[in-house]
């Protein structure tokens, strides 16, 4: 498969192109500066682009079979954009023709329970309510595109560097506990899971929580 993973400059992002190169896939990673080190790869392709253009969208996902994203807002940029990608991240893939998506999405949105989701839990940290709200935001915008075929993939409330086991579960629309009740997924982990579904493509207009 030929994949554009915007967002492959990141903490996630990096993971993803591991995985997909490792899987034997071309993949095209997206940066503002188009500089990403550490993929001495023929198969690797690091592009400049602005994920908030869709003119940049659409000019950098054709002739791809796939979008990939691992975005995340820059350190000086409001949560919002999140919003402004997902909208051109549309766009611009409606302008290029190419319609599978799996999207880096947040926690917050899943479910913990009837009618109840992450982000409106006691528990869930003041500090993460601006961004997991624009996630929500961009969902929305998101789920009113049913003309392409996207997957929402949700990490567990805890995502960090760790090891690469294989292992995964997912749920539609919920957040994914361990028996002890702790959601976690190593980033590791979380990328065999979005290249599982990139290759897949099994859960196409759905949001899907990713953990152990
Ligand atoms: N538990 C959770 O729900 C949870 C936890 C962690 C992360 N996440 C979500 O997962 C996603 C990725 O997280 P992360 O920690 O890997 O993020 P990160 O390390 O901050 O990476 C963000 C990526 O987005 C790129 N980017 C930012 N603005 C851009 C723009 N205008 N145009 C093109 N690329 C742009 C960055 O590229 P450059 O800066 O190099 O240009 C970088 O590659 C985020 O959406 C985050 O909210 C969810």
């Amino acid at each position: 498969m030929d994949v554009l993973l915007l967002g492959a400059s990141g903490r996630i992002g990096r993971r993803v192109v591991t995985e997909l190169l490792d899987r034997g896939h071309d993949v095209t990673g997206v940066s503002r500066s188009g500089e990403i080190d550490g993929f001495d790869d023929a198969a690797f392709t690091a592009v400049a682009g602005d994920a908030t253009d869709p003119d940049d969208v659409a000019r950098l996902a054709t002739g791809h079979d796939a979008v990939g994203s691992a975005l995340g807002p820059a350190a000086d940029a409001s949560p919002d954009v999140l919003v402004a990608m997902m909208e051109a991240v549309v766009e611009g893939m409606r302008r290029a023709s190419v319609d599978r998506l799996v999207w880096t999405g947040g926690a917050g949105i899943l479910s913990v329970g009837p009618d109840t989701r992450l982000i409106e839990t006691e528990e869930f940290p003041d500090e993460w309510v601006p961004v997991a709200s624009a996630a929500i935001d961009a969902y929305d915008r998101l789920e009113a595109a049913d003309d392409l075929r996207w997957t929402y993939l949700a990490p567990a409330a805890l995502i960090e560097p760790g090891e690469r086991t294989g292992e995964y579960r997912t749920a539609r629309g919920e957040l994914v506990t361990d028996d002890a009740g702790d959601s976690y997924i190593s980033m590791e982990d979380f990328a065999v899971a979005f290249v599982d579904e990139l290759e897949q493509g099994d859960a196409v207009h759905a949001a899907l929580g990713v953990g152990y």
